[in-house]
């Protein structure tokens, strides 16, 4: 979502000024007419940020309320969750290895680190702020130990 606050090549389009931000959001269907979505299931969308809209069912896919908050969905069991497992399949990751992540306190980079921690990895990273850096050794597992911080 940051990198589209800037105008410049991307596989994504940046923001539009006046236009409601876009990207993925997750809400509860209130009224029905769709074979299958019924008021009440909890859907992700990609129609916009926005309190209410119409949408078709193909745009809509229903998700399980057993797993809360429902906001899990936009991270890491939504398209950011994603990007970090497809990521980490594309390198090489084996127990005892040290892995190295910028942007790490974003989205896809705070997902990655605990993934690769899950598999015996040391992870350590690169935030633009202490906040980040306390969020990543304190609730992501990193390892304990910064430099140069912005
Ligand atoms: N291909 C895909 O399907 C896919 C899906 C999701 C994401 N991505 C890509 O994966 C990367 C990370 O995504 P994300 O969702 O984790 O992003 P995010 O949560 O928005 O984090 C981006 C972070 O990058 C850092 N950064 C460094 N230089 C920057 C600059 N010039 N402008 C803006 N931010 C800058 C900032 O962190 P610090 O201040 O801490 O350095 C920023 O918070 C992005 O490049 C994104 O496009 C790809």
């Amino acid at each position: 979502m940051r990198g589209r606050m800037n105008d410049g090549k991307s596989y994504m389009p940046c923001f539009e000024l006046g236009k409601p931000l876009d990207g993925g959001a997750v809400g509860e269907v209130i009224e029905s007419r769709a074979e299958g979505i019924t008021p009440g299931d909890a859907v992700t969308s990609n129609l916009g940020w926005r309190e209410y809209f119409v949408g078709m069912p193909k745009a809509l896919h229903p998700v399980s309320r057993a797993i809360q908050p429902l906001s899990v969905y936009l991270g890491a069991l939504g398209m950011t969750g994603m990007t970090a497992w497809a990521g980490l399949h594309l390198v090489e990751i084996r127990t005892g290895k040290t892995i190295f992540f910028s942007g790490a306190a974003g989205a896809v980079g705070s997902v990655a680190g605990q993934l690769a921690k899950l598999r015996g990895c040391r992870v350590i990273g690169s935030a633009g702020s202490m906040e980040k850096v306390a969020f990543l050794r304190e609730e992501c597992g990193f390892e304990k130990r910064s430099q140069n911080v912005k």
